[in-house]
């Protein structure tokens, strides 16, 4: 993000008043090594959070943010913030005209399936997740045909290409709950390579029979985890938690106190009493913990998303007042019907 002041009719004193609304707030956050919050950088964003707070009653707009999209936009100007389940349930009750999605693209044609009458725009179209990019409806029709009797069951993080051809969608908060209610012993699960081996250990754990088939794709900040830094950062720090994510490799989520969906892990956080976590995730939810639970401390782990960080306060306002053709979702409306029909299931399945 550039602290660049913009040209704006807000008077000094509301610009004031916004700066100090921002640094409540912004002034616990810890780990952004990017910039620090003070009055001066609040001042800075103050007539840009103004203005598109404005902005958004005007076009009667509401902003959806992901919990890893920068702290100023969590705390400047969404309406909601959470998880991917959390945001999709928002997304089916908005009754707003227009929907910013400030997180990546999957997620913005999630809202779309979920409410088509509104417009639902993007910040920046390069916004693509690793996951989501990993297969096409083409590759998964294949693998379809390659396994007839199986279940087929697609992490949130895909396409609405990929979704259409699934029997049920699921996020990180139900994945557990849905494949094993699932009737089939074959379940084909798409995308996730790494959360497909959670599956199969989960489900013994569980007790269930399973059979999990995947495709090939992984996360890329999961994915980067290294198991050693759990071990050297239990020595040096003594009732160190470690949490982390389903994305992440098994070296990892079987080291782990707690692993768990983006909002789960903030509520498990919340809720325990430990001297430090690790989060082995991106590192905006650790960002967001700080601000609403300053108290707790945490040890370096966490990593970045170069896609949820191509979102900006900037990138918000020029949406809002003229999206490009691209910035806008647009779907077929026989493939967002089957697509919906799947996250329908996981509704009524979760
Ligand atoms: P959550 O559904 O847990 O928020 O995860 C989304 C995501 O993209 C994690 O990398
Ligand atoms: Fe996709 Fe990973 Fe980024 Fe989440 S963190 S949006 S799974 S690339």
């Amino acid at each position: 993000m550039s602290l660049t002041t913009i040209e704006t009719p807000s008077t000094e004193a509301e610009v004031e008043k916004e700066a100090e609304r921002l640094l409540v707030k912004l002034m616990h956050v810890e780990c952004d090594t990017r910039h620090s919050w003070n009055i001066e950088t609040c001042r800075s964003i103050a007539p840009l959070t103004l203005e598109i707070n404005a902005l958004k009653e005007e076009k009667e707009a509401v902003i959806l943010a992901h919990s890893y999209v920068e702290p100023e936009i969590v705390y400047g100007v969404a309406d909601f913030s959470g998880d991917s389940y959390m945001l999709s349930m928002r997304a089916k009750e908005a009754q707003a005209k227009k929907i910013v999605f400030s997180g990546v693209v999957f997620m913005a044609e999630t809202a779309k399936i979920l409410s088509p009458n509104a417009e639902v725009v993007v910040p920046d179209r390069n916004s693509g997740c690793s996951l989501a990019d990993s297969l096409t409806g083409e590759q998964l029709r294949e693998l379809k045909a390659a396994y007839p009797d199986a279940g087929v069951v697609c992490y949130i993080n895909s396409t609405a290409e990929v979704k259409a051809e699934c029997d049920v969608c699921v996020t990180s908060s139900n994945v557990y709950k849905i494949v094993a209610a699932m009737p089939q012993k074959r379940i084909l699960f798409v995308p996730d390579r790494l959360m497909a081996d959670n599956i199969r250990v989960e489900m013994t754990k569980m007790g269930i029979e399973k059979e999990i088939i995947s495709s090939d794709g992984t996360c890329i900040v999961h994915d980067q985890f290294d198991p050693n830094l759990i071990t050297e950062s239990r020595d040096k720090f003594p009732g160190l938690k470690v949490v982390s994510h389903p994305e992440c490799t098994l070296d990892i989520t079987s080291e782990s106190d707690f692993v768990g969906s983006t909002g789960n892990m903030m509520n498990y956080v919340k809720e325990t009493e430990a001297p430090y976590f690790m989060m082995l995730t991106e590192c905006g939810l650790v960002e967001r913990i700080e601000v609403e639970s300053p108290e707790k401390r945490f040890i370096s782990g966490c990593k970045l998303c170069p896609y949820m960080k191509m979102n900006s306060l900037e990138k918000i306002r020029d949406v809002l007042i003229a999206p490009k053709p691209r910035q806008i979702i647009e779907l077929d409306e026989t493939l967002r019907l089957r697509a919906h029909k799947a996250i329908n299931r996981m509704f009524e399945m979760s």
